[in-house]
């Protein structure tokens, strides 16, 4: 396993659509064990495979529960709605408030091609409407309410 760079915004590679993942073989086996440990050594919540230079339809989300790899997913179903503080690793030191789902359905490959389907509320709801937008070249910045200013950031680092 490698840690992958993390490309910040401002590279066109974030504002690209994605293309779906077609062979479920050991390239992209190394690519979500490199994207486990590069989301593991950054703290963050979500990991995106453009935002680390690869356009394929491939991202990692782990809200405390373990990694979930996902693999051309595919938003079924959305229900109710959270207004939520939100950044994004390639927009380090940013937050935004955004509205998003509370609850989100999605069906996805796993590593071995099968489907799967999961749902999930609150924070993992809110990283997979964020990290799916990944894949189709759209930042949470276009969506945010609001970013927060340069105090109230000062207060979430607690200065
Ligand atoms: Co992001």
């Amino acid at each position: 396993m490698a840690l992958r760079n993390i490309v910040k915004e401002g590279d066109p590679i974030l504002t690209k659509k994605c293309r779906p993942v077609e062979k479920f073989d050991t390239k992209l086996w190394q690519l979500l064990d490199d994207m486990t440990e590069t989301l593991e050594a950054s703290g963050g919540v979500g990991l995106a495979a453009p935002q680390v230079g690869i356009m394929r339809r491939v991202c990692i989300i782990n809200v405390g529960e373990g990694p979930v790899e996902f693999i051309n997913p595919v938003i079924l179903e959305t229900d109710g709605e959270q207004e939520v503080q939100e950044g994004c690793l390639s927009c380090p030191g940013e937050f935004g408030i955004i509205k998003r789902p509370a609850h989100v359905k999605a069906e996805f490959y796993d590593r071995n091609g099968n489907k799967n389907e999961i749902e999930g509320d609150d924070l993992f709801a809110q990283a997979m409407c964020h990290e799916f937008d990944h894949l189709d070249g759209i930042m949470f910045k276009s969506k945010v309410e609001r970013m927060l200013s340069e105090e109230e950031l000062e207060e979430l680092r607690g200065e």
